[in-house]
């Protein structure tokens, strides 16, 4: 059983360390909004969803400790990581509450309610998404986008999750998704732990896997699904997108509608988060290239939306177009 990767007890937000995955499963508490902006930061909670909810406790706590810095802890949450929409959509849920005079303990329970929602749109999503895959499927994933990054059983991984539950046999190639290894330390972990068949794989691996087994789909999460359908998330992704369509293989991206931002025309509108060079010069803390390299470190890239076969969301499968992300907001 994989535990959940946050949850609010006794007034503080408890999270997972996802830094220590998975050798060491350490609970933190958090008690103030800076605590909490500290955790996104450093990827102790992070995947789009699952900043959100914490973002939205953050500020639950700021109106529990101080009410009148709620708008400060708004702010500075919303400056703590640029790519994911679903921190800017569920900060602007609890600023509403904030414009709207609510009393204190209404933040708490939007939080909760934001925590619900987001439980109930992965399982969703995996309904939905299992449909589209055959009874003995072999999958490529990329990063996490499982149960540690989501307040429910995550986006993509909803999708394996499901299809085992409705009795198909699912094999899972894990991108390890340098240069943090999202994919070998978390979504490896998710897999063996739930008994699915994975397979571990270097992110420089996976054409040569497409070339030489037959493999029925490509899944990975979205940061952010701009208006026309192009799609941020893990760098990499782009690439597997390339490799899948040279295959044609489908490539889907699972992702909640909090996801998809109707007000990023397209993918060159999307702020690119570009992290520490210390993340690729000295992974886990060992030195592996010279002293005075320079370093390109972007965390996140876009795949045109013509490499996207189709957008599994909680609202069913849309088109990963103008029109299919209109429709999955209007539906
Ligand atoms: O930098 P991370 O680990 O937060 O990046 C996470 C991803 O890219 C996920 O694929 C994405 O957020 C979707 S999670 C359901």
């Amino acid at each position: 059983m994989i535990p959940r990767t946050l949850h609010f007890e006794n007034n503080s937000l408890v999270i997972l360390d996802q830094t220590e995955l998975p050798l060491k499963q350490i609970e933190l508490r958090l008690n103030t909004v800076d605590d909490v902006v500290d955790a996104i930061k450093k990827l102790k909670v992070r995947g789009a969803p699952a900043i959100g909810v914490a973002a939205a406790y953050g500020v639950a706590l700021a109106a529990m400790n101080d009410p009148l810095s709620v708008s400060s802890a708004i702010d500075r949450l919303r400056a703590s990581r640029p790519t994911a929409v679903n921190l800017f959509w569920a900060l602007n849920r609890m600023e509403a509450l904030l414009k709207s005079s609510a009393p204190t303990e209404k933040y708490l329970e939007e939080a909760m309610s934001i925590e619900d929602d987001d439980a109930e749109k992965c399982r969703r999503i995996g309904e939905y998404g299992s449909e589209l895959l055959p009874s003995n499927a072999v999958v490529i994933t990329h990063c996490n986008a499982g149960a540690m990054a989501t307040a429910g059983i995550g986006t993509a991984l909803a999708v394996i999750y499901k299809a085992v539950e409705k009795g198909k046999k699912i094999k899972v190639f894990v991108d390890e998704t340098r240069p943090l290894l999202q994919g070998a330390r978390i979504t490896a972990w998710e897999l063996v732990s739930s008994g699915i068949d994975a397979t571990l794989i270097t992110d420089n691996m996976a054409a040569a896997v497409m070339s030489r087994f037959k493999i029925d789909a490509v899944i990975t999460g979205a940061d952010r699904v701009a208006a026309n359908g192009d799609a941020a998330n893990k760098i990499g992704t782009f690439g597997l997108a390339l490799a899948a369509n040279f295959h044609k293989i489908p490539f889907y991206i699972a992702a909640p509608i909090s996801t998809l931002d109707p007000n990023t025309p397209d993918g060159s509108a999307i702020k690119i988060e570009e992290r520490s060079a210390e993340e690729v010069t000295e992974p886990f803390g060992k030195r592996i290239a010279p002293y005075g390299i320079k370093v390109f470190n972007p965390a996140f890239d876009v795949t045109p939306h013509h490499l996207i076969k189709a957008l599994i969301t909680d609202k069913g499968v849309f088109s990963a177009d103008s029109l299919g992300v209109k429709s999955a907001l209007n539906d």
